[in-house]
This record gives C-alpha cells, structure tokens and sequence, in this order.
C-alpha cells in the first residue's frame, strides 16, 4: 500500500544521516564558530544502530519506498559503514542505495562498500581550484584528494554525480570549469543553489546565484542548452544536456522551488523522522525501537506520520515568519 501525505505525495524516498559529525566545516553547512570544540555533538548511545535503521526501512519498503541515501555529516565517519549497507541490501535486493560523501576518505572504503551492495555515489565538491575548494569548505584537504576518489568510482563503473553549492563571489567563477572537468568524463554535475537550511550559516539571498543567472552565464560561454524531461516527477534536480552533450542540473529550492512532487523523508542519526529539510521538529522513533516496539508498531507510526504530513517549505518561505530550523549536518542533506 503506497502512503501518501496531505498533498497526496508518497513516500519514495528516504536519507539516513549515520552521523552528525563531519570532517570539513563548510562555511555553508557547519560554520566553525558553530561546530567547535564546544559543540555538543550526539553522545554515542542515542545514536541509532545498524540493525535499528534496518528496522525503520524495512518498515517503509511495503509502502513504496525505493530509495534510501547514507549521509551525514559525514557518512564515512561512521565505522563500518559497509555493514550497514549489506544489511539493507540483504532486506532488499532492488532498493537504490546511494551515499551523498565530501569523498575524503572514500577511496580507502570503496571496495567495501561497493562489494557490500552500494548502488550510486554522490560526491560533494565546490571547486577544483585548491584555495576555493579550500575556503568553501574550511578545510586543509587538498581537492585532489577527492578527485581520485572521483577516478576510482568512475573506473569500477559506478554510477556517480557531483554536487556543486554556489555561492556569490565565493565559486560561482568555478562552474564552468566544473563542467569541462566532468562533461566530457560523462558524470554529471549539479550546481545547487546555496540554501537557508539550518540557523548558523549566516544565509542572505544576496549569497544566493539563480540557477537561471548560471544557465545564461553557462550558455555564453558554451551553448544553448537544451531542457531534458524529468524521469521522475519528484527529482530534486532540473537536468539539461550541453551543446557538447553533457549533462548538467541545477537545484533551484530558493528561486523554483519543488515542494510539489516532494517524497522524502530524512531519519537523523539519533532516531528522528523528519517530514521537510526545513522542519523545526521530528518524530521520535528510537524510543518505539528501544522499548520493545514490533514491526506492525514501527509501520503504524511512521504511517501516522506521514499521512499527516503539510510540509512545503521552500513554496512558503517568503510567507512563513522565520522559526529554528534543524542543521543540514543533524538531518542529512
Ligand atoms: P538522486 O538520488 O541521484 O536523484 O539524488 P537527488 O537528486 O535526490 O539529490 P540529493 O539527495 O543528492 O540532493 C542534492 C541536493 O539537493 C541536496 O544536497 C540538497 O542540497 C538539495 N535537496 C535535496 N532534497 C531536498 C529537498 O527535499 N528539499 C530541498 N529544499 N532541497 C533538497
Ligand atoms: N545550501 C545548499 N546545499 C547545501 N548542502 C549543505 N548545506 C547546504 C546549503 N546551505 C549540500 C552539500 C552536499 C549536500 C549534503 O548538501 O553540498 O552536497
Ligand atoms: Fe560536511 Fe557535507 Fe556539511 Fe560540508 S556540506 S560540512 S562536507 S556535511
Ligand atoms: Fe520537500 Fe521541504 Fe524541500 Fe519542500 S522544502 S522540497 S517539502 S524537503
């Protein structure tokens, strides 16, 4: 039976963030002043083990799920991240497991994970030039370090796509050597517009370029582009093909926003579902899972909480009086 919310939108898919601690601190996603050494991250027991998470999608499979994607923070920060997805592989054999990774330590574990069932890869990269790469995301780490990461998931032939977050006057020099970079490698990059998500990073719309000034500015440079149709009325991202015939997309949540077709829900590392990535709050379900709670008790809350489910925030956000929103890093991107 396929759940659907208020707005009749299934749950289709679902981002697990394994943990809330991450090796970079993007300036737009954990701000060092924020994310210091007196930052309270989750204490190690309300985290969710393997076998709870397993828990939870199994509930959700019946009902339509057909996605689940492993982030973070940072998702290979979590020891053992390959067991997880043999889990779940062993629940499903057709679900799409994907990981959304910053990709610094993503070749050392990538035979693992790959061997454990792992579907598709998602690379989070703002620049190839080392000192924009490196003020973007606070961080010493040298980009090439994740574009070897880059060559070895391209050369086992899984499937891969980079997110790129612009932000004015920071990257938004950078996209057109993202896209000669990647293009003519056939791995698509899609440039994210930067995002009021949580409450430490400082968002203005005066950071934010349209994904419509970046098409213009990419098509003076290198062609028309051309509109792909959409191959699933849910997809985040809008996908046009290059004159060269790459392909490239764009996330428009601030100026196109896509709240409509919205099918994801997000489980935070410690337990808690999460109907919008601007929600303020979530739903408990660890507690249902640590007192004894069955299948059928699982299933019954999480279709409760979907069934009633509002959320269209990215529509609503010029109308909405400003409220305290989650962090990207607690609920996963
Ligand atoms: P595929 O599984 O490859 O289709 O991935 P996807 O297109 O669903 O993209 P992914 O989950 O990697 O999301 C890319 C980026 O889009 C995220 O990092 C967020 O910045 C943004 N994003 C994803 N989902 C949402 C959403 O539900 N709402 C908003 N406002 N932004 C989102
Ligand atoms: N705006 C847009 N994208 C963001 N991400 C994190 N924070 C933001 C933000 N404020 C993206 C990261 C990564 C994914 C997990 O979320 O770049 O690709
Ligand atoms: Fe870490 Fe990703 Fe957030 Fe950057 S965007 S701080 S890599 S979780
Ligand atoms: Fe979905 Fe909320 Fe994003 Fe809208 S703002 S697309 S409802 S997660």
């Amino acid at each position: 039976m396929v759940l659907e919310d208020v707005h009749d939108r299934p749950l289709l898919d679902l981002l697990i963030s394994v943990t809330d601690r991450c090796n970079m601190r993007c300036r737009y996603c954990m701000p060092r002043e924020h994310f210091d050494e007196n930052h309270e991250f989750l204490p190690k027991e309300d985290i969710l083990r393997f076998e709870e998470i397993v828990r939870v999608v199994e509930a959700l499979i019946p009902h339509g799920l057909r996605k689940v994607r492993l982030t973070g923070g940072e998702p290979l920060l979590r020891r053992d991240l390959h067991e997880l997805i043999r889990q779940l592989r062993a629940s499903s054999a057709d679900l799409d497991i994907a990981i959304t990774t910053n990709g610094l330590l993503l070749k050392r574990q990538l035979t693992k994970l790959h061997e454990a069932g792992l579907s598709r890869v998602t690379i989070s990269l703002d620049s190839l030039k080392k000192e924009v790469y490196q003020r973007m995301g606070d961080t010493d780490a040298e980009p090439s370090i994740v574009l070897e990461a880059i060559d070895e998931v391209q050369a086992r032939g899984i499937p891969l796509k980079i997110n790129t977050v612009v932000k004015k006057n920071v990257n938004d020099d950078q996209i057109i050597d993202m896209i000669e970079t990647f293009g003519p490698r056939q791995i698509p990059v899609r440039f994210i517009e930067y995002m009021d998500v949580g409450t430490t990073n400082n968002w203005n719309l005066d950071h934010v370029v349209s994904g419509k000034v970046m098409r213009s500015r990419i098509e003076k440079e290198l062609g028309a582009l051309q509109s792909d149709q959409a191959i699933h009325k849910s997809d985040v991202a809008k996908v046009y093909t290059t004159a060269d015939g790459w392909k490239i997309g764009f996330i428009e949540s601030i100026t196109n926003p896509f709240c409509g077709d919205c099918s994801r829900a997000r489980l935070s590392a410690n337990g808690n579902i999460y109907t919008c990535l601007f929600a303020n709050h979530g739903h408990d379900v660890r507690g249902i899972l640590r007192m004894g709670g069955t299948s059928d008790d699982i299933k019954t809350a999480l279709q409760s909480i979907w069934k009633r489910r509002k959320d269209r925030y990215s529509e609503e956000r010029s109308s909405l009086p400003t409220k305290s929103k989650v962090e990207m890093s607690y609920i996963g991107g």
